[in-house]
């Protein structure tokens, strides 16, 4: 979808972690009840080298453990509650809150029509074959048409785009930095996806339109700024709470 046609896109940010835990089945499984055009997750590899869905480097913030996620074996990370986001989390109908694997989401959307925004966390450790990981598996499972990749470390997107230049690829960024649709072009990229606050800067989604880089933004919580990114008819809009967008869009 370009930007400025056609519907704005809801995405659930780490699922609809503003109600279940984040990046757990439970929190997918609620974005799809809620009724999301899609989900936005963060990839890290296991010490055995799995596809594991948790946000930061670290288990200590999202699970009742502590330490590195390279450090621990799929076997081991999954024996751990990843419930802590949202301790008082009612629903067991959804899932266990633990850690999934990617292959997991997968199968839990495929078939649902569902867009999959896979965010390979590589921007602090560099996991060795990531990008090729991934790839491989949403090929393996046929999935090409509905996961978009984006990353805060442009070299991993660069890196897919090289592997599968088919791929759907978007850039990550927060801070605020100038003429980023041109640098998106220059590197070969489909998306942009900015924080929130810089869609503040004037003619900036006039410029993404122009070059036909659609913007996928995050993380858009509140009213009026859901309200406000219908208004600029962004691409997509990534919420913790996908049911109050749904609920707002026009
Ligand atoms: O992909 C959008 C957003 O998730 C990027 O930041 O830290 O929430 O992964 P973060
Ligand atoms: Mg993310």
């Amino acid at each position: 979808m370009v930007t400025g046609m056609g519907k704005t896109m809801v995405w659930a940010h780490r699922g609809a972690s503003g109600y279940a835990p984040e990046n757990t089945i439970p929190s997918f499984a609620l974005a799809k009840e809620q009724g999301a055009d899609g989900v936005e997750l963060d990839v890290q590899l296991s010490r055995d080298g799995e596809l594991v869905v948790i946000h930061d480097e670290r288990i200590d913030r999202t699970c009742n453990g502590t330490g590195r996620v390279v450090d621990y074996t799929l076997d081991e990370l999954k024996r751990l509650d990843a419930g802590k986001t949202v301790p008082d989390y009612g629903r067991t109908d959804l899932g266990k809150a633990e850690i999934p694997t990617l292959k997991e989401v997968y199968e839990l959307l495929k078939g649902s029509g569902m867009m999959i925004n896979v965010e390979l966390k590589t921007g602090i450790i560099f996991y060795e074959d990531i990008e090729q990981k991934v790839m491989e598996l949403t090929a393996r499972m046929g999935m090409e048409d509905v996961v978009i990749y984006s990353s805060f470390n442009h070299a991993s997107m660069v890196k897919c785009k090289q592997l599968n230049p088919l791929a759907k690829c978007g850039l990550l960024y927060g801070d605020g930095t100038l003429f980023m649709n041109e640098y998106a072009k220059r590197l070969g990229m489909d998306y942009l996806h900015p924080a929130l606050y810089n869609l503040q800067y004037k003619g900036f989604t006039e410029m993404c339109r122009r070059d036909g880089i659609p913007l996928h933004v995050w993380t858009v919580n509140e009213k009026e700024y859901i309200q406000k990114m219908y208004e600029l008819e962004v691409a997509a809009i990534i919420s913790n709470y996908p049911d109050r967008c749904m609920a707002l869009r026009p």
